[in-house]
């Protein structure tokens, strides 16, 4: 991008209501400052400038210094406009991007357009067509209903010219809530360039619920034993006394050790082997219900919920369907969550084909709490 860009991130975050500088407030994994800065480091702007709350400087420059970019962190003022002009002070090109950090969503194609569009004009913003209706109003009044198809929301980044921005800025005898007013009343025509819905800026706690919708994350997980000659088989922490036993650790509930899996391999929090193994004896010969109780304090604990498990029994036997309905109220109530049960069986094929085992392929879905 050959343009400078002000991020103007000094605002208080009034309407939000949380008591801290909006650009530090969280939105799922990162602040609104970091998601706005992964956009931008991707622009590689020549020159980047962080208007920041002036008691909150250092902090904005530990996080910028996260970032693969060098940037200039300084003071904001009173008015976004005080602190639009604070970062262009600073500023050594001919044209600037300046940013909401609110709209920290706004996607890379949008900075592009507008810096693109600096070519042919002085003043530029990304905008969208209107879709409800807007009517013009005295008091609780309507004056006159506006034709839409004229209006447009405008959004950010707005691109400029610094010389005539500069010259608006001082000159101003007002104060505007965006830099492309300030350039109209001094004269300037404004282009308007494709704006995005993702743009959308942060202004209320509404805003943060939705966008602060819980991340989703799924996960997979298999296991295979093979029949022992004795004992009785447990699956799907259910008993199955027709069968013997599972080999392997534990009681070889392979349907529990496929789920285990799912839902830690989903978590990111690796897999059964590295986490009941030998560096944790007392999991030694755990049965299934013991590994999935653990494993779902775990996953709650690393801020996930289970919204749902699917399980499917690879083999001969047991013959699942006529306890499928009893699997999937047992495993249900065990990770609190729904898990359904399909089987299938291999068509001759493979070590499962002659009834010597039971595999299991589980896939777990979790949504992180906000
Ligand atoms: N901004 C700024 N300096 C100000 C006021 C606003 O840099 N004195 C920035 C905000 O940080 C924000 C953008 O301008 O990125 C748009 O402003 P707004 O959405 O109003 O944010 P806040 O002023 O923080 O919110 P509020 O008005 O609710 O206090
Ligand atoms: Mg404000």
């Amino acid at each position: 991008m050959k343009s400078a860009l002000i991020l103007v991130a000094a605002g208080k975050g009034e309407r939000l209501g949380l008591g801290i500088p909006k650009a530090l407030v969280q939105i799922s994994e990162a602040t609104i400052l970091e998601h706005a800065l992964s956009v931008i480091t991707n622009l590689k702007p020549i020159q980047l400038i962080i208007v920041a709350p002036e008691d909150h400087l250092e902090v904005f420059q530990e996080i910028a210094s996260r970032f693969d970019v060098s940037a200039q962190v300084v003071a904001g003022g009173a008015t976004r406009q005080q602190s639009v002009k604070n970062g262009l002070a600073l500023v050594t090109t001919p044209t600037v991007l300046v940013h909401d950090a609110a709209r920290c969503f706004t996607p890379a194609v949008v900075f592009e357009a507008v810096d693109a569009a600096l070519i042919q004009a002085k003043s530029v913003v990304p905008g969208l067509p209107v879709t409800d209706t807007i009517k013009q109003l005295e008091g609780d009044t309507v004056l006159k209903t506006l034709d839409r198809s004229t209006l447009v929301a405008v959004q950010t980044p707005q691109g400029f010219e610094v010389a005539s921005l500069r010259k608006a800025l001082d000159e101003a005898t007002a104060d505007f809530t965006d830099e492309a007013g300030l350039m109209e009343s001094a004269g300037h025509t404004t282009k308007v360039v494709r704006g995005s819905a993702k743009a959308l800026k942060v202004t209320t706690p509404e805003d943060l619920q939705q966008f602060n919708r819980p991340s989703q994350r799924v996960g997979i997980g298999t296991d295979a034993h093979q029949f022992s000659d004795s004992g009785e088989l447990v699956l799907g922490l259910l008993t199955w006394p027709e069968l013997p036993k599972l080999e392997g650790h534990s009681d070889g509930d392979s349907v529990a050790h496929a789920v285990v899996d799912a839902l830690l391999t989903a978590a990111g929090l690796g897999d059964i082997g590295s986490n009941f193994g030998v560096d944790r004896p007392e999991f030694k010969g755990a049965s299934g219900e013991v590994f999935l109780n653990e494993t779902l304090r775990m996953v709650s604990e690393a801020g996930f919920s289970v919204s749902n498990v699917s399980v499917q029994i690879v083999g001969d036997k047991p013959k699942v369907g006529p306890r499928r309905a009893e699997l999937e109220k047992r495993l249900s109530e065990a990770l609190n969550a729904p898990v359904s049960v399909a089987a299938t069986t291999t068509d001759g094929l493979g070590f499962l084909s002659d009834a010597r085992g039971v595999a299991a392929v589980a896939t777990a879905l979790l949504a992180r709490r906000s």
